[in-house]
């Protein structure tokens, strides 16, 4: 694969997010050259191509593409849940926390959030947090598990352990979701294929927009009947789409030429947090850090994670305080090798001027 930028020459090392990418050159080409067609009558054949192209990579009936990664997570509630039901998530998860409290507003559906592990639940967790369904108590309906993890970590689920998951929430007759935002990164990290996973769920959500590097755009797969009423909830919340396929061309040429570079990304965020162990002032467990995703903290007798990133910032260099002293970084397709050595001399720089 040809190198995307010159390996010193960069102006902004990037380090927010995995969606703050652009489309490349070559992407930009796919969207421009995109047949398309009315999508909200099914006519756009470049979303039919990709719909089609996710059921068979994730073995799932049917598809529908979605604008945001929120939409198809929120669709996936309202598809498979009633007013006075509610979810089961770890107490991290991104559709409880960050969705602008979606499932309540759309949905009518509360969420019940779990403690986990690096985001990750286990049977044992949802055992000993079981209630037996009472009038008192929302209908427990949907379990919603994050792979990778966001706020987690990055982390990835083992598939013994996605497994045991699932089957206790069969077992209790829940329907399962899985929030596979960055799902090829897990794939990639953990050596299981999209279809694997997606047999232990009855709907999964995944999204172009990061890892792959897409302008926009998500998918949520599962069988006919559940997509169906999900393609009803994205009319009902706006997203019912036109002409969607420029959009769609992305997706496919991502699918096709960005799955297989993951593991760049994933190489980076190990060589970042190599360098950061090293550094005096961070605390960071390099073993945690499985995929794309980056989380240290700061000394708390140093500077706070808000002035950390202020400093960093004029040096060119982004993240996120995530907490008072939690620092996260993301690396992704507009990060080299370089851009991580610098990153690491920076944050070696400004952290030897910590009062
Ligand atoms: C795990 C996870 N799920 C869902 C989303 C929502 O995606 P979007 O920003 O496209 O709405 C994100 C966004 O970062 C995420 O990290």
């Amino acid at each position: 694969m040809e190198a995307r930028a010159v390996e010193t020459d960069f102006e902004r090392i990037d380090l927010r997010s995995d969606t703050v990418t652009c489309p490349t050159p070559e992407m930009r080409q796919a969207m421009c050259e995109a047949e398309v067609g009315d999508d909200m009558v099914g006519e756009d054949p470049t979303v039919n191509l990709l719909e089609a192209y996710c059921c068979e990579l994730f073995q799932k009936e049917a598809a529908v593409f979605c604008c945001s990664g929120t939409q198809s997570n929120q669709v996936a509630v309202w598809s498979q849940c009633r007013p006075g039901d509610e979810i089961l998530i770890e107490q991290n998860g991104h559709l409880a926390n960050y969705e602008g409290g979606a499932p309540a507003v759309l949905s009518g559906v509360s969420v019940r959030c779990l403690p986990g592990r690096g985001g990750m639940l286990d049977s044992a967790d949802l055992e000993s947090a079981w209630r037996q369904p009472h009038q008192h108590f929302p209908t427990p309906k949907l379990l919603c598990l994050e792979n990778t993890t966001n706020i987690g970590g990055g982390r990835v689920y083992p598939f013994e352990q996605l497994q045991r998951v699932c089957e206790w929430g069969r077992a209790r007759g829940l329907r399962l979701h899985l929030d596979g935002a960055r799902i090829f990164n897990a794939c990639t990290a953990a050596g299981y294929l999209p279809h694997q996973v997606a047999n232990l769920f009855d709907t999964v959500s995944l999204c172009f927009s990061k890892g792959l590097g897409c302008p926009m755009g998500s998918m949520l797969l599962g069988d006919a009947d559940t997509i169906a009423r999900g393609r009803r909830a994205r009319k009902i919340f706006g997203g019912a789409l036109r002409q969607a396929g420029i959009m769609a061309a992305a997706a496919v040429y991502a699918l096709q030429h960005h799955r297989a570079r993951l593991v760049e990304d994933h190489a980076h965020a190990r060589r970042l947090a190599e360098i950061l162990q090293g550094i005096e002032g961070v605390r960071i467990q390099p073993e945690l850090v499985e995929s794309n995703i980056v989380f240290f903290e700061l000394d708390p007798a140093g500077m706070t994670g808000v002035e950390f990133t202020r400093q960093l910032q004029q040096k060119n260099v982004l993240m996120f305080a995530v907490g008072p002293q939690r620092i996260r970084a993301v690396t992704h397709l507009d990060i080299n090798s370089g851009m991580v050595e610098q990153a690491g001399r920076v944050i070696a720089e400004v952290l030897a001027r910590r009062p």
